[in-house]
């Protein structure tokens, strides 16, 4: 059993301690240079859109955790959203990305997560590197997310190997916990040192061969561990302020817990959170050279059972999420499959993402429909569209004659007949 400060656990790994003034700085996130100004471990909440913005991709919806939080695995759900469970075939996978690269789609960047956990997948590093060598041009960066639990060493080297030049790689760690008993009750399992091992793994080859691969723990704040928020940013402040330092855009992120996708219970668990980051003065910024990411802006919902003001959702724009059998999935929060636009394998992205379906959904939002999945979602209040968002979706509607031009002449409403006599 490894102790949990710092000193007992150089002592137990023979982790060497550096001071910061040693780290190269060679990496791609230089004061200098252009990707700086990009926010690169941006969120999508608070991410700069270009074009598409940000493209999840799931490996596999099969998990080995069972995070209270997480309710599909908690539950041990058969099923999640509407299709067996399963790994994404590596052939589909290719002819996806091909896809992707022939329409010349342009992302902020691409997630490589859902609802499993994608370090399940045998091919995982080859996922990044095709991705990266394939659309490495129309992407700024990739990301997976992980529990970090099936990353030993070697496959910690391997995910290092696969970063390609130019495209770097944020590698996601969701950790919620300080100590194990703390972590078994939130993640269901005795594995914290495991965890811990893997990704001192993986600091300690990335300082040795300066691979543009930037991580980010994370902590979801919640009620079986808040009181361990403040151990937690001390820790990873710590570790990864002496093991990265300047040549990287290392972050530790307090996330929000989300209740029922912003139902019942949001209110008290946003309560929580701001109470945890007062009480153990957590602030946006940095700590010991490391970005520390608070959700600091507004709830996620009033309980107002969803009677409050809605805009349209910018998901729908802004978020496709390719489901592990090669479905293309309008939002990340549609736990049931409602927003399918059919599979990758048959159609183009660019045709399925402006197609009649996709169209007709934006359209629903932007006037003021909001049935099945989106009914539901308390983050649909979070973000805005934007008028030109609003306007590209209008424009195809014309296009595929789900609305009448309102610039035709025929449709144009002439004000002289109107006028009652
Ligand atoms: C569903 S997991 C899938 C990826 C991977 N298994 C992992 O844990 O990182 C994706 C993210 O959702 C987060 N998550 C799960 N349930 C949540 C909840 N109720 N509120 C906020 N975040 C949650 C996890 O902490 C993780 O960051
Ligand atoms: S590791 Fe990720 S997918 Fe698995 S149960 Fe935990 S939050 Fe859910």
């Amino acid at each position: 059993m490894v102790g949990t400060s710092i000193q007992e656990e150089e002592a137990y790994y023979g982790f060497e301690k550096h001071e910061s003034s040693v780290f190269p700085s060679q990496t791609v996130y230089r004061e200098d240079s252009s990707l700086a100004s990009l926010n690169l471990g941006a969120y999508v909440y608070q991410m700069q859109p270009i074009d598409l913005g940000v493209l999840q991709i799931e490996p596999t919806d099969v998990c080995n955790l069972k995070c209270s939080m997480c309710a599909p695995h908690k539950e041990g759900w058969d099923q999640i959203h509407a299709v067996p469970k399963g790994m994404m075939d590596m052939a589909l996978y290719e002819k996806i990305i091909d896809g992707l690269a022939v329409d010349g789609a342009r992302f902020d960047h691409i997630i490589f997560q859902w609802l499993g956990d994608p370090s399940l997948h045998p091919a995982l590093p080859r996922m990044l590197r095709i991705a990266g060598e394939k659309l490495g041009r129309n992407v700024n960066y990739l990301r997976v997310d992980t529990n970090a639990i099936r990353l030993p060493p070697k496959r910690m080297d391997a995910l290092l190997d696969a970063v390609c030049p130019g495209v770097p790689l944020l590698a996601v760690f969701t950790i919620d916990a300080h100590t194990a008993p703390t972590y078994e009750k939130v993640k269901g399992v005795d594995a914290l040192d495991r965890v811990k091992a893997n990704i001192r793994h993986l600091v300690r080859r990335r300082r040795v061969l300066g691979t543009a691969l930037n991580i980010q723990v994370q902590f979801v704040v919640q009620e079986g561990n808040a009181h361990e928020a403040g151990a937690f940013l001390r820790y990873w402040a710590d570790l990864l302020g002496c093991q990265g330092g300047r040549g990287w855009h290392d972050e530790i992120m307090f996330k929000r817990l989300s209740v029922g996708g912003g139902s019942a219970g949001q209110a008290a668990a946003d309560r929580l959170y701001e109470q945890t980051m007062k009480r153990f003065q957590i602030m946006p910024g940095r700590s010991s050279g490391v970005n520390v990411d608070v959700w600091e802006h507004r709830p996620w919902q009033e309980d107002d059972e969803n009677k409050g003001r809605r805009s349209a959702c910018p998901g729908l724009w802004l978020t496709p999420v390719i489901r592990h059998d090669g479905h293309l999935m309008m939002c990340c929060a549609d736990l049931r499959g409602e927003l399918n636009l059919g599979s990758l394998e048959h159609n183009s992205f660019a045709e399925l993402w402006n197609g009649e379906s996709a169209t007709q959904k934006r359209m629903d939002h932007i006037n003021g429909i909001f049935d099945g999945v989106c009914g539901g979602c308390g983050g649909i209040n979070w973000y805005e569209t934007t008028a030109a968002m609003r306007r590209s979706a209008q424009e195809r509607a014309v296009d595929l004659g789900l609305v009448e031009d309102p610039r035709k002449p025929e449709t144009r409403v002439d004000v002289a007949l109107v006028v009652p006599h």
